[in-house]
């Protein structure tokens, strides 16, 4: 799979899943090296800013290059990728933000949109799974729904595995885990008040 794919689908459809985005081995050294220093997610925008386990359960931290060499090699990639968007869609975006995220067994994240209620930069969304070991009834599927609550996906989470869709088209929802779950989300992001 390649840019052009990817490139392709989101026009099309959407949303694109990438297969071996990262390979196995730089999946362990980004795991081996995240801090940790994971916090209880929390919901919502400043002023509303909340942690909610009835909605979320996972723990998350903000991803740096400074902290290692895998996780400024990923960030770099998604910039490339950030780069040849906005040349051939002209989507605009001007930077990516990205946390890893833990769900430990139990957990799941009930269905929204990605965009907290008055603000909209977040235009794409990328979920890379870092799940090794995952196995039919292990939990944890992404289900993506249409804008009429039309069920169009679900994913799996399996180690190196990408999903790439349009932030503000797809309500989606984290099923409960029965493992412990990793993952590292992204946003592509437009200017503010865009
Ligand atoms: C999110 C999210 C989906 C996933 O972090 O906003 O919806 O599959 N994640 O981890
Ligand atoms: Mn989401």
């Amino acid at each position: 799979m390649t840019i052009p794919h990817l490139i392709d689908s989101l026009s099309s459809q959407g949303f694109f899943v990438w297969d071996d985005f990262l390979d196995k081995s730089h999946i362990k050294a980004i795991k081996e090296s995240i801090p940790e220093t994971l916090h209880d997610a929390r919901i919502g925008r400043q002023s509303t800013l909340q942690g909610n386990k009835t909605i979320r359960g996972d723990l998350t931290l903000w991803l740096d290059p400074e902290m290692s060499d895998p996780i400024a090699s990923y960030m770099q990639k998604m910039d490339e990728i950030r780069k040849v968007l906005n040349s051939q869609c002209y989507l605009g975006l001007r930077d990516f933000e990205t946390h890893f995220c833990r769900y430990p067994s139990g957990a799941f994240y009930k269905k929204h949109i990605d965009n907290a209620r008055d603000q909209n930069r977040r235009k794409i969304t990328t979920v890379l799974y870092m799940n090794e070991s995952w196995e039919l009834g292990d939990g944890g599927e992404l289900v993506m729904y249409d804008g009429k609550d039309n069920e169009l996906l679900k994913l799996e989470p399996l180690s190196g595995r990408m999903i790439f869709f349009m932030s503000e088209e797809f309500p989606h929802e984290v099923l409960p885990t029965s493992c412990q779950r990793e993952s590292i989300a992204g946003w592509f992001l437009t200017q503010q008040f865009l």
